[in-house]
């Protein structure tokens, strides 16, 4: 038997950047990825296109008809990387009401404190790792608990679950409630611990989908010292990445200006202590300055864009085109739980909302939204090598959509006149009803039965 595999379906990827190259949007009304064992391990994408090519080239190979026995209408898109969303924060979700500072001292911190037991913990994590697989997440940046052993629950169901998972222990010394507080020491030692066991860097052994996150929750909640330690564990772990919030709400901006007299902004709190680079994802940047997005493109590091909760919480509107003037990359997150749920595709239509309404908004096309749920993920977590689109030698992380029969997304789905409308429907109407089958590395992560028991 084959161990290559040919998916058959319509498929929708953005290999390139739509915001540089207008072209970037590739489909195929009915296309073949043929997976099979290859650089990327054994879920390599080997070819793509359109499926009699494809399958003319590897005739042996077993074929997976996606559109099932009725040829149903559905689509295929690189797997969702959702770069900002915090574990401990699933079972807050739909708080509305508050503004950032009262929502994490009555609705999130207390839940966040129930974290110091482990059962707990394991509970939640599964809770929280179906949550991104069933709506077709494939890759996060997962912000963590502030307890080291939740840490250790949390990558033990994420290694299970088989998703890429890029998280850390979040550390704080100061602001919060006293059983979130950690020492500079603490930090440091807890952390080191963790990336020994966890950590998936270069020539390490340990499993490559789990990568470590240093990830301070806030320059607000954290002193000089323990941004300090972050750093230190930073630069002693190859392959890490960095992870904090900034520039979200107004009063949070004042406190942090008031907490460091000597910092140039907000963004210094993080270059003065050693923490930007490529590798950094700094989460929402609403209230941005001029001098701060040039500091964010000289260190190349990336903003993790989060429009539900910035609508939710009432934070503002995020300046996408002052971004990607000042060429600072931009990628998008949920934000459980301070955002809306886990649908990457709800964020990308609210994102496109938000730049409709904003003066000076950056209008969004559909391969804009594909391209910020998928491509503009990866490259942010600099794992555009391995995923973010169905290009040859990644791996094949992918989502099957195929809504029901007669619901308004088949339905234009059925009669779109392009692949343009396609993707704009189904970023309007689509949402986890209409995931059908997730895939990373060519490892099904995710499936929905239909009532046939087909596939
Ligand atoms: N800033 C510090 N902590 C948080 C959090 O949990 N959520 C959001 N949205 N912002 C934060
Ligand atoms: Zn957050």
């Amino acid at each position: 038997m084959s161990d290559r595999t040919l998916y058959r379906a319509a498929y929708l990827h953005t290999p390139e950047n739509p915001f540089l190259y207008p072209g970037a949007l590739k489909t195929e009304q009915d296309g073949g990825i043929l997976v099979g064992p290859g650089s990327a391990g054994h879920g390599t994408i080997l070819d793509c296109g359109e499926f009699a090519a494809v399958r003319a080239a590897a005739p042996d190979a077993a074929i997976l008809d996606l559109r099932g026995p009725d040829a149903q209408a559905g689509v295929l898109l690189p797997g969702f990387v959702d770069t900002h969303v915090h574990y401990p924060q699933v079972r807050v979700l739909g708080g509305l009401g508050m503004g950032l500072l009262e929502w994490l001292d009555r609705n999130t911190l207390p839940e966040e404190a129930k974290f110091s037991s482990a059962p707990y913990a394991r509970t939640v994590a599964k809770e929280f790792l179906s949550g991104l697989a069933g709506h077709g997440t494939t890759t996060a940046l997962v912000f963590g608990s502030h307890f080291a052993a939740a840490m250790d629950e949390f990558f033990g169901e994420a290694r299970a679950s088989r998703l890429r998972i890029v998280a850390g222990q979040v550390v704080s010394d100061r602001m919060l409630r006293p059983e979130l507080h950690t020492t500079p020491e603490l930090a440091y030692t807890e952390g080191k611990a963790l990336i020994a066991r966890w950590h998936g860097g270069p020539d390490t052994g340990v499993e490559d989908r789990l990568l470590y996150a240093v990830t301070p929750r806030f320059s607000l909640s954290a002193s000089e010292g323990i941004l300090d330690a972050c750093a230190a564990l930073l630069r002693e772990t190859p392959g890490a990445r960095f992870t904090s919030h900034i520039n979200e709400n107004l009063q949070e901006i004042e406190t942090v200006r008031a907490l460091f007299p000597q910092a140039r902004d907000y963004l210094d709190t993080y270059e003065r202590a050693g923490l930007l680079g490529r590798r950094s994802v700094l989460a929402h940047n609403v209230h941005v300055t001029d001098r701060e997005l040039g500091g964010m493109a000289v260190h190349h590091c990336s903003a993790a864009h989060c429009p539900c909760s910035n609508s939710a919480l009432g934070s503002g509107f995020f300046p996408l085109a002052r971004h990607l003037a000042a060429g600072v990359h931009v990628s998008l997150g949920t934000d459980v739980g301070g955002g809306t749920g886990f649908g990457m595709l709800k964020e990308g239509l609210q994102a496109y909302f938000m730049q409709q309404l904003m003066p000076g908004g950056h209008p969004l096309s559909p391969a804009h939204l594909l391209y910020l749920s998928t491509l503009a993920g990866a490259e942010a977590l600099d794992l555009q090598k391995t995923c973010g689109d169905f290009s040859v030698g990644k791996a094949f992380d992918a989502v099957y959509l195929r809504p029901g029969a007669g619901t308004p997304l088949e339905t234009v789905i059925r009669h779109a006149e392009g692949p343009e409308r396609v993707l704009a429907a189904v970023f309007t109407l689509g949402g986890a009803a209409d995931v059908r089958q997730v895939w990373v590395g060519g490892d099904s992560v995710y499936a929905r039965p239909n009532t046939q028991g087909e596939f």
